[in-house]
C-alpha cells in the first residue's frame, strides 16, 4: 500500500494506474475509521483494480464553532485499517497542500438549503470543493459514500451530474452498532449516559417505519419521532424531516420516494441519522 501527502504524487500514481487500464475506486473519508468507512473500502475492492482512500479532515466543511481542531485523527491506526481492508493508495495531505489562498469553491443552492444546510451553511460547499478536488486528483471510476449522510450523498450524486464527473457514485448502507446506533467517528465524544440516551434514535427509526408502513401524515410522522427523541432528557431534536429524495425539500404527502433525515444533539455532540421510504415499493421490511 503507497501513502501520498501531495497532490501530485497522488496523481502521478492514479495517472499510471490509468494507463495501465486499471480501474480506481475512491473512498473519501475524514479518518478515524471504523467499520461504516470499512465497508465502503471492501465495495470499493469488490468493484475496482485500484482503491485510492483519502484521510482528510476538511477544514472547509466546519463552521467557526464547529468541532474541526478536537476531530479524531489517528493516522497510523487508519493506514493499518486500510492495508487490512486491501487499499492500494491512502492520501493524507496537509490542509495547506489542498487549499491555496483564495480558493475556488464549489457551490449547490436547492439541495443545500435543507436538513443540515440550516444550522451548517458552508458545510456542504466545503464537502462539494474536497469531493470535487478529489475527484480530479484520483480520476476515479467510482467514488463509494454511505447512506448514513444521505444528503451528501444527494449532493455528490447531483454535483457529479451537473459538473459531467466521469464517475460513478456509488451509495452504501449504514453500518449500526449491534443497538442500532449508526457508527461514526463523532460517537467517541459521547460520555456512556449519552451513549446509553442516543439509542433513541434507531428507536424513532423503527418508529417512523412503522407509521409509514400505516400511512400516516408526514407531520405526524415528524412529531411522534422528535418525540421519542426528546423523551430522552439528555436529548434534544434539531430536526426530524421528511424530504424528496432528489431534492431534498419538505413533502407532506408521501407519494414518490423520500429520505426522513434526523439531526440531534447527544449532550455537546450533533449526530445524524436517516431512513429512506419508497411507497411504491411493497413488502419492505421493518429494518432500518
Ligand atoms: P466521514 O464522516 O469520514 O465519512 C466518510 C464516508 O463514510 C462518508 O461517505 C460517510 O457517509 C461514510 N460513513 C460514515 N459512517 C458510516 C456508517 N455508519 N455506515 C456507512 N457509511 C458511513 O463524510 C465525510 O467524511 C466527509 O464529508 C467527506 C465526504 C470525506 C468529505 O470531506
Amino acid at each position: 500500500m503507497q501513502i501520498a501527502t501531495t497532490v501530485r504524487e497522488a496523481k502521478a500514481i492514479c495517472r499510471a494506474w490509468r494507463r495501465e487500464g486499471k480501474t480506481i475506486g475512491l473512498v473519501p473519508t475524514m479518518g478515524a475509521l471504523h467499520e461504516g468507512h470499512g465497508s465502503l473500502i471492501e465495495r470499493a475492492r469488490k468493484e475496482n483494480d485500484k482503491v485510492f482512500v483519502s484521510v482528510f479532515v476538511n477544514p472547509t466543511q466546519f463552521g467557526p464553532n464547529e468541532d474541526f481542531d478536537k476531530y479524531p485523527r489517528h493516522f497510523e491506526a487508519d493506514k493499518a485499517f486500510c492495508e487490512g481492508l486491501g487499499a492500494d493508495l491512502v492520501f493524507h495531505p496537509a490542509p495547506e497542500e489542498m487549499y491555496h489562498d483564495q480558493h475556488c469553491y464549489v457551490n449547490m443552492d436547492l439541495l443545500t438549503e435543507t436538513l443540515d444546510g440550516v444550522a451548517r451553511p458552508i458545510h456542504f460547499r466545503g464537502v462539494c470543493t474536497v469531493v470535487s478536488k478529489l475527484f480530479n486528483i484520483s480520476g476515479a471510476d467510482r467514488a463509494y459514500f454511505g447512506e448514513k449522510d444521505a444528503q451528501q450523498l444527494a449532493i455528490v450524486r447531483k454535483m457529479a451530474l451537473d459538473l459531467d464527473f466521469d464517475v460513478q457514485v456509488v451509495g452504501c448502507p449504514t453500518v449500526r452498532e449491534a443497538d442500532g446506533l449508526a457508527k461514526s467517528s463523532r460517537n467517541v465524544y459521547l460520555s456512556p449516559e449519552e451513549r446509553a440516551a442516543a439509542t433513541a434514535i434507531y428507536r424513532s427509526i423503527r418508529q417512523g417505519r412503522e407509521m409509514m408502513r400505516e400511512g400516516l401524515a408526514a407531520s405526524e410522522l415528524e412529531q411522534a419521532m422528535a418525540a421519542t427523541i426528546d423523551a430522552e432528557p439528555l436529548m434534544e431534536t434539531e430536526y426530524v424531516s421528511v424530504v424528496d429524495a432528489l431534492t431534498m425539500q419538505p413533502v407532506k404527502t408521501v407519494d414518490r420516494p423520500v429520505l426522513v433525515a434526523i439531526a440531534a444533539h447527544d449532550g455537546k455532540t450533533r449526530l445524524i441519522d436517516n431512513f429512506s421510504w419508497d411507497p411504491a415499493e411493497a413488502g419492505q421490511t421493518a429494518e432500518a
